[in-house]
């Protein structure tokens, strides 16, 4: 019998988790923050499970420092996270508000004490209420005000993260926020999400040039791709998987490689459409600005019909989106390096909800969850000896948090949390994790 070949990846090979302010931090009325459209949006009944709300979440807000010496102990070597604009400014305009920059400058030196990166994303769609009321995405100004928010994270923070993320899976909030209407601001307005899209796009780009005009650190979008595979055999399928690669990819990686919207997404939502007329003279150079990274946010594969419809192939997990296709990672990585590489890469979020429990024991068994990963590194080590420049790899998600409108039900992270004493218990897939992270590898 022979040993199964151990897995090494590159020498300085990253390995990282990933968090977002609102899903964690709690605290929200702490240190002047103002409200975002998800606390809105949480607090209107009938919008989350259960009711839920990020009120306390993980209370990451207090509990910053048991977390930081967590990812210490688990050996991580990159925290990605999110800066809450409402924190910073909590109307969405204006002169920063100290308190709230203190408290990712405290997070950040936290992180270098110990060795590891912080990786921040400028925007993970708590987006200031003050600024929805006045249009939300939907108004053009709310790019400008996101470019002078970010100005102002990079004037306070700059000199201390290396890398920074625009925009969080911009396609999730068109998508969620504007089409199917699940997330904030609940909205069913097919015209209104893309041009939300553009908004966004051109928000990316203005934010990119505003971190030229501040200082060093290296900058890139965080999209969630999903390869779209034909649903059988017929050309229709065929046809119509080229199209929804063009909504679900495309869209967001043409504009900012190639500085073009592609030409089939645009057509199809016609001349007429609010987007193709909200597009001004010079916002595809803006969002075509140079990046230095592109981070990969990879969960599901899609199977489009025929009719243009989508189709179930794989096992799905507690997620009823997600379907489980750890090859999907190795053709993401793949094509976004041979279509618009090269790039460095970065896997910013990749991970499996599971219903864990605590054991009498003090154990969580999510051994589901550990299969998962590996599976899904597996694809990544392919595709890294295939050539892909891929540098870091981070899991969704560090902590168990609160999932949107699934609230407190789906649990995503390596560590668990007992929301009634918040207190931390390391699942089986953290221990198995430090020790892909000792070995790099497995
Ligand atoms: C994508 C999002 O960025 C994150 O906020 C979310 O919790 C995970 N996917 C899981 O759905």
């Amino acid at each position: 019998m022979s040993m199964p070949t151990p897995l090494r990846f590159p020498p300085g090979f990253v390995w990282g988790a990933s968090t977002s302010a609102y899903q964690i931090e709690g605290a929200v009325k702490e240190d002047g923050r103002g409200e975002s459209v998800w606390d809105t949006f949480s607090r209107t009944p009938g919008r989350t499970r259960n009711g839920d709300t990020g009120d306390v979440a993980a209370d990451h807000y207090r509990r910053y420092r048991e977390d930081l010496d967590l990812m210490r102990d688990l050996g991580l070597g990159s925290y990605r996270f999110s800066i809450a604009w409402p924190r910073i400014q909590p109307d969405g305009t204006g002169a920063p508000n100290q308190r709230g920059l203190d408290f990712y400058r405290r997070l950040v030196d936290g992180l270098h004490e110990r060795g590891i990166a912080p990786m921040a994303t400028l925007f993970h769609w708590d987006l200031p209420q003050t600024l929805q009321d006045a249009g939300g995405w939907e108004s053009r100004d709310t790019a400008y005000r996101f470019a002078d928010y970010a100005e102002k994270v990079f004037r306070a923070l700059g000199d201390r993260v290396p890398v920074w993320l625009t925009i969080n899976e911009p396609k999730t909030v068109v998508q969620n926020g504007y089409l199917s209407g699940h997330h904030a601001p609940g909205r069913q307005d097919p015209e209104a999400a893309y041009l939300v899209a553009h908004h966004l796009q051109l928000a990316h780009g203005l934010a990119v040039r505003a971190l030229r005009a501040t200082g060093p650190g290296r900058i890139g979008p965080a999209l969630n791709l999903h390869p779209c595979y034909p649903a059988d055999d017929s050309p229709e399928a065929a046809a119509a998987a080229r199209l929804y690669d063009g909504y679900e990819n495309r869209l967001y990686l043409d504009s900012v490689f190639a500085g073009r919207y592609p030409q089939d997404v645009l057509a199809d939502l016609g001349p007429q459409s609010r987007m193709v007329q909200g597009i001004a003279d010079g916002d595809l150079e803006i969002i075509s600005s140079p990046i230095d990274i592109l981070a990969v946010q990879y969960y599901t594969p899609i199977y489009v019909t025929a009719g243009g419809g989508t189709a179930r192939r794989w096992p799905t997990s507690e997620a009823d989106w997600q379907q489980i296709y750890p090859q999907g990672m190795y053709d993401i990585l793949t094509r976004v390096t041979r279509d618009y590489g090269p790039v460095p890469l970065t896997v910013t979020e990749n991970g499996l909800p599971t219903a864990d429990s605590l054991n009498a024991d003090g154990t969580v068994d999510d051994a589901g969850r550990v299969a998962f990963l590996r599976d899904h590194l597996a694809a990544a080590h392919r595709a890294v000896t295939a050539g892909v420049p891929l540098e870091s790899f981070h899991v969704w998600s560090l902590l168990d948090n609160f999932e949107w409108d699934e609230g407190y039900d789906q649990r995503w992270g390596l560590v668990y949390v007992d929301y009634a004493t918040q207190r931390r218990i390391l699942k089986r897939s953290a221990h198995w994790y430090r020790a892909v992270i000792a070995d790099n590898g497995f």
